[in-house]
């Protein structure tokens, strides 16, 4: 292996969880029915990413723009949510999941709200993967309400303050962005975090996505020289020191 490469499974994956209407489509079913399968498609990247040993995982469910679908699909995807409330907590809780829900709770309803905070505080203890589900959520919106809390607070819009008023401020940023159903844009998701991630886009509708298409997407990070606006030549390690036997 390279020595600039990483070669390491990133601490950090994003995911764009695109396709599940495609999915549903090509089987003549309705568009919700893949995105119920898409909760089967988180519930088992969950546990592949907690195998080997990523530490956070961030999953795109609602983007501030997805209201804007047909009221069916919204009311849909909001069933969605509170029936995984209800059914999936108590199982990720036992994996050792620590669930975030990241996004603006002012679009949802009073209900949903409780349900969200009511998973976060009942899987705090754990400390195996970081699951963040952003709902509601949207990049621009998340810089805007860091600026805003700021310049509420009178305290300056440097970029550090700013990075520690974001709503992702609790972990690291993302050292991997995937993007499934072969589409190759970012569509405001973590727009600020995701400044230096690897971009992988995957050719497979989320539904399919499985621990083999994860793993592929983990190689090729594994095969990046990481820069961070450096030079190749200033990442390199600096040469072996050879020491006398
Ligand atoms: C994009 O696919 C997917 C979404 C807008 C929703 C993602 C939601 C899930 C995977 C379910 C998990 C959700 C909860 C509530 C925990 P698309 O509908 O845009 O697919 P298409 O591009 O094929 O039409």
């Amino acid at each position: 292996m390279n020595s600039k490469k990483t070669g390491a499974v990133p601490r950090h994956i994003a995911i764009i969880m695109d396709g599940n209407g495609r999915w549903a489509k090509r089987r003549l079913l309705p568009r919700l029915a893949g995105h119920k399968q898409g909760v089967e498609a988180l519930r088992r990247c969950a546990r592949a990413c907690a195998e080997r040993g990523v530490e956070v995982l961030t999953v795109f469910a609602f983007s501030s723009e997805n209201w804007n679908r047909p009221q069916e699909e919204v009311s849909g995807l909001m069933g969605l949510l509170a029936n995984a409330l209800a059914k999936e907590v108590q199982q990720l809780s036992n994996d050792g999941v620590r669930l975030h829900f990241v996004g603006d709770r002012t679009g949802l309803s009073d209900k949903v709200c409780e349900g969200l905070s009511q998973a976060e505080r009942q899987t705090a203890h754990n400390s195996r993967l970081v699951l963040n589900v952003c709902f509601n959520y949207g990049g621009r919106w998340d810089i805007a309400q860091a600026a805003s809390k700021l310049a509420g607070q009178g305290i300056a819009i440097t970029a550090e303050n700013l990075d520690k008023a974001m709503a992702m401020s609790h972990v690291c940023d993302p050292d991997l962005l995937i993007r499934t159903g072969g589409e190759m844009r970012i569509s405001n998701f973590l727009l600020w975090q995701a400044a230096y991630s690897e971009l992988f886009f995957s050719p497979s509708l989320w539904p399919d996505f499985d621990e083999s298409d994860l793993d592929q997407a983990i190689a090729a990070f594994g095969g990046r020289e990481r820069r961070f606006g450096q030079t190749s030549e200033q990442i390199q390690p600096p040469p072996a020191r050879i020491v006398a036997a």
